[in-house]
């Protein structure tokens, strides 16, 4: 099992340590609640403020999206598409959700590993008038 980093652990370090964790960290950005059988829309972004590199040898390879322990989607990246200079890459997910959701993004840097992003709670509603009684 390899391990898995996130922002969290590295936010009590020096300046560059929090840097360094910023420019790994995936970032989940979503709507809190969605319909039940309705296309969602999930972006993930890597780095909230600090960039990370897109060298040959330094760069992003995939990024996935989990619900729990399944996994929903993966991307794989081409480094190539992104440039040559450090990037926040971002993706788009697209899905149609049949429960309520505990969503988690990894994402997998070629030189410092695989890293984590919070999770994110998504209540997935039966329609539309459910979700405005809530
Ligand atoms: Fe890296």
């Amino acid at each position: 099992m390899p391990r898995l980093f996130s922002y969290s652990d590295f936010k009590d370090g020096s300046k560059s340590v929090i840097q360094y964790a910023d420019k790994h960290s995936p970032i989940i950005i979503c709507s809190e609640s969605a319909q039940r059988g309705v296309p969602f829309n999930v972006k993930v972004q890597i780095g909230k403020t600090v960039k990370h590199p897109n060298a040959v040898d330094h760069h992003y390879q995939y990024i996935q999206l989990w619900n729990l322990e399944t996994l929903i989607s993966e991307i794989k990246l081409q480094r190539a598409s992104f440039g040559d200079d450090p990037v926040h890459i971002e993706v788009q997910f697209n899905f149609i959700p049949k429960v309520s959701l505990r969503l988690t993004a990894l994402a997998y840097c070629n030189k410092h590993g695989l890293w984590k992003s919070e999770e994110v709670f998504v209540k997935v509603y039966d329609n539309q008038d459910e979700e405005e009684q809530q």
